[in-house]
């Protein structure tokens, strides 16, 4: 069976009196085993999530460098996220291929940085509504997808989160029918380009909320959620995490 996720990103938001929120959370969640709830707090929180969190709720960073060391003002390695206790770090967040120009050469770089150091990479990929609306998304995801092929990814260790940016921060998610399209299409994607295809989690993101996650946790390939906005209030995140794990 498909390990259920829900990670929540917080962005460049949140706050150590969140933290502390969450911590509290952390330490009356009950859910499945075969359910990992995540939150991604900006990387000066980890510290303290590292200190407050109970295991029950893990921690995971934003992104990570390529390289495990080295002159790059402002990065941060996965060595680092590792002695944070980081489980999973999201690497090729639109935002980041978008506000900090990263290629899918740098994306697979960071994937095997974090393997390297036993992070799972949340990889995140998605169109731009003008692709959608030419009928290119497939090809998109495709061209993504394809830094896989590098042999020395692990493709098992690993978790594909589709986030179409159209629907990032909109309110609105994207239609039932178009997810499980999507997914069921990167699905069929993986099974060329790993063994275990079937075992890797696909996440979708975009707009994820408490009013539409029960029936998107429904859907056809569908094991969890990258979530922005909805992941910063315990209530909100706590209803996702019921949602995904209501499904086991
Ligand atoms: P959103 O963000 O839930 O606020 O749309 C999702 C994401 O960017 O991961």
């Amino acid at each position: 069976m498909v390990k259920k996720i829900v990670a929540g990103n917080w962005k460049m938001n949140g706050s150590p009196q969140d933290i502390q929120s969450f911590a509290h959370y952390s330490q009356i969640l009950t859910k499945p085993d075969q359910l990992d709830a995540i939150i991604c707090p900006p990387f000066p929180l980890l510290g303290e999530a590292k200190q407050s969190f109970h295991e029950q709720l893990l921690i995971g960073a934003q992104d990570c460098h390529g390289e495990l060391a080295g002159a790059h003002t402002g990065d941060v390695s996965a060595q680092l996220l590792q002695q944070m206790c980081c489980s999973y770090v999201i690497v090729g967040h639109s935002e980041r291929r978008q506000d900090h120009a990263e290629t899918d050469v740098m994306v697979g770089r960071k994937i095997l940085a974090a393997q390297e150091l036993g992070i799972t990479p949340i990889f995140c990929i998605g169109e731009q509504m003008d692709q959608r609306r030419a009928g290119r998304w497939g090809d998109v995801l495709a061209q993504q997808l394809s830094i896989l092929r590098d042999e020395k990814i692990d493709a098992g260790m690993l978790v594909v989160a589709y986030e179409p940016i159209w629907a990032i921060g909109s309110g609105a998610r994207a239609e039932n029918n178009d997810i499980v399209e999507a997914h069921g299409f990167i699905r069929a994607q993986l099974a060329s380009l790993a063994n275990n295809a079937s075992k890797i989690a696909i996440l979708y993101g975009g707009s994820v909320k408490p009013d539409n996650v029960v029936e998107l946790s429904q859907l056809a390939d569908v094991d969890g959620a990258l979530v922005g906005g909805a992941s910063l209030k315990v209530e909100d995140f706590s209803q996702l995490v019921e949602a995904f794990g209501a499904t086991l």
